[in-house]
This record gives structure tokens, C-alpha cells and sequence, in this order.
């Protein structure tokens, strides 16, 4: 992960946490006095590590010398000394040696601001799931991100009060089979308003996961942020899929209606559009008769602009621009 010397990291005021700790392990500030057991550590896990998520491109870890692993140490404990990245080691509450590495890094992709990476010893394996999780509440919590990616883990676009909107996963489509197939939340989907077999459902999201990869964004996945629940789909796409003009969507799985859901997470669609992504103008499209979602662009501050033909039938169009 490389640094981005134009913008700040992290705002000027920002402490970064010197640690966190709990029962399983410790994190703190990498630094060269780590180097013997940081060294021990990964050279006895490359297996291991190549198959984490996050490490299958297989940029890292490849052979290195005790002494070149001490250059990068310092030169990890020089970006967290400058704010240009984080990284903590992780250690076993007990011996103290090095069980693993957090790494806190800016974001290459415009959609995120943040990137993590984690791995832990190939014989402490069993600890990557709960140092994942204790990480990512970390974050959350204690960190001023706006969106973290954790590449092969959990890709997160913006967080609103109540949702998360998040990379969509293949496994995605399961949950979404109770959005896709209620023929009343289709009503008003598509050209014609027909509910999905799980085999189209999950041939939709690999649509939207290529469409992601394509431009850089797509739909995303809408979750509950307390527990994770996927309860729709939110985000930007190409109009038809071809474009020009970029829509704003928001499609909920129908026990979340009527609680302002749709205006959160629609209000964020726009904000990643405007900010991050630097569109110039998003549209929102809806079959006339669909008035929760008409209501849904008023309150998110687009504007009628009239009616237009696409899906193959007649929409009414809403448009927002910058500012
Ligand atoms: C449309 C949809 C996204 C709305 O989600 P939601 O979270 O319930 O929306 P919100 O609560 O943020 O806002 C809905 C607004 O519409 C209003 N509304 C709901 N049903 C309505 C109706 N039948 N007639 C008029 N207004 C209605 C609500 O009162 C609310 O407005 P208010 O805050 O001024 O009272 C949701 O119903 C859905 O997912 N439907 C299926 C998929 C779909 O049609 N998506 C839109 C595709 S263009």
C-alpha cells in the first residue's frame, strides 16, 4: 500500500490509538524492535498469509532478509510517525512475541478513504476472525474514516446512522432473494415488474460486481450496521447498464419500509457521487405509480425533470447536481 502525499490521511487533530487490547491479543505501534519476532512470525506463515483475505495477489510476503525486514519496519514506524499510514503488530497477551500485523493505510480507490490489511501466524490461525472483528468495531468506533475497504473481507462505501453500504459479495445474492423474489417489492423494478428465480438473482449481482470492477461503482449492498443483516441494495449504476446518465437506486427488502431507510442511505448514494466519485449530475428513475420512491427523491433534494422513456417504458426522471 503506497501513501498519498496530497491530501492528509487522518484530520491534524487526530490522536492515533496507541493499542488495543483484549483477552486474545495486543496491538501496537510496529516498530524495529520488533523485527525478530515480526521476522519469525511471517517467514514461518507465507502459506498461510498468501491465502488470507486480502493477500492472494501475491505481492507479499515473498523471501527477504532479517535486515530487510528491518528496513521496512522503520520505514512502517516513519508513516505512523508522519501520519501516513498505521500499522500495528499484534501480540500474544502472555510471551509477548508477534502473532500478526494490522496495517492502516490510505485507499488507492476513490471510493474508499481507507484500507486495512491483517494477517496472523500461520499457529494462531484460529485468531484471525475475532482480531478481524475487533479491528473493524476499532475502526469504527475509534478511527475518522468515512469508508474503509478491507480487501476480501468487507469493502464498506459510506455508513450512514443506521446502514452500512458495502462492496456486494457473491453470497449477497441469498439474502437479497427476499428483496428479488417478493413480488410486491417488484412491482415496480424493471421492465415489467416480475419477481426473480434465485438463479436471476444471482446472476444480477455478478451484473453489478462486473459493473463495480468496470467503472468503480455499482449498487452496494445495504446492511444493518448493528449485526450486518443485508436488507437491499443502494448505490449507482449506469442507466440501462450503458449510460450516459448515472441513476441512483435504493430497493429494500420489505420489512424495512416506512422508516426512512431508502432517504438515508439515497442522501449517502448521492454524497459518494458528488464527493469521492466527482459525477456531475445523477438521476433517479421510477415508474410514475411508484410514489414511495418518487417521495424518496424529494426528500433526498433532487428535481422533477419530467418524463423519459428507459427499461423500455415511461419514467418520471429526477436529477441532482453538486452542491
Ligand atoms: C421505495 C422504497 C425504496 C422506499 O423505502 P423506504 O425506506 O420505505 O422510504 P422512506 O421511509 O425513506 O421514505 C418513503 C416516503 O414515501 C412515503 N410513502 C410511502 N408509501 C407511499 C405511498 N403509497 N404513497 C405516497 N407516499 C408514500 C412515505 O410516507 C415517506 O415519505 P415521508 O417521509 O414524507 O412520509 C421501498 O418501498 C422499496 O424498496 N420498494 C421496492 C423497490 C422499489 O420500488 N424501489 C424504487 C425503485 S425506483
Amino acid at each position: 500500500m503506497e501513501t498519498d502525499q496530497r491530501t492528509p490521511f487522518v484530520p491534524d487533530g487526530f490522536v492515533p490509538p496507541a493499542g488495543l487490547a483484549t483477552a486474545g491479543f495486543v496491538l501496537e505501534p510496529l516498530g524495529p524492535q520488533h523485527n525478530d519476532s515480526d521476522y519469525d512470525a511471517w517467514t514461518s506463515s507465507m502459506e498461510h498469509i498468501r491465502a488470507t483475505p486480502g493477500y492472494p495477489d501475491g505481492s507479499w510476503p515473498h523471501p527477504m532478509t532479517l535486515e530487510q525486514n528491518r528496513g521496512d519496519l522503520e520505514r512502517h514506524q516513519r508513516d505512523f510517525e508522519q501520519r501516513k499510514g498505521f500499522t500495528y503488530t499484534v501480540l500474544d497477551p502472555g510471551s509477548r512475541s508477534v502473532i500478526g500485523c494490522v496495517y492502516i493505510y490510505p485507499c488507492k480507490r476513490p471510493l474508499h478513504d481507507a484500507e486495512v490489511l491483517l494477517w496472523v501466524r500461520a499457529t494462531h490461525a484460529q485468531l484471525d476472525r475475532e482480531l478481524w472483528r475487533a479491528v473493524w468495531e476499532w475502526l469504527d468506533r475509534d478511527w475518522p474514516f468515512r469508508s474503509v475497504s478491507a480487501p476480501g473481507r468487507l469493502e464498506v462505501v459510506a455508513t450512514t446512522a443506521r446502514c452500512r453500504l458495502e462492496l456486494l459479495r457473491r453470497q449477497d445474492a441469498e439474502p437479497l432473494q427476499r428483496l428479488y423474489g417478493d413480488p410486491e417489492a417488484m412491482r415496480f423494478i424493471g421492465a415489467d415488474g416480475s419477481v426473480r428465480t434465485p438463479e436471476q438473482t444471482a446472476a444480477g449481482v455478478g451484473r453489478l460486481i462486473d459493473h463495480q470492477q468496470a467503472h468503480g461503482f455499482s449498487l452496494w449492498a445495504v446492511a444493518d450496521r448493528n449485526g450486518g443483516e443485508v436488507i437491499g441494495v443502494a448505490g449507482l449504476v449506469l442507466v440501462e447498464l450503458i449510460g450516459p446518465d448515472v441513476e441512483v437506486v435504493y430497493e429494500l427488502v420489505r420489512d424495512a419500509w416506512g422508516r426512512g431507510i431508502a432517504t438515508e442511505v439515497g442522501r449517502a448514494c448521492l454524497d459518494v457521487a458528488f464527493g469521492p466519485l466527482g459525477l456531475g449530475r445523477v438521476v433517479a428513475l421510477s415508474y410514475p405509480e411508484n410514489a414511495a420512491s418518487v417521495r424518496v427523491m424529494q426528500k433526498i433534494g433532487m428535481r422533477d425533470d419530467g418524463e423519459f422513456e428507459a427499461y423500455g417504458r415511461r419514467m418520471v426522471r429526477y436529477v441532482a447536481e453538486p452542491g
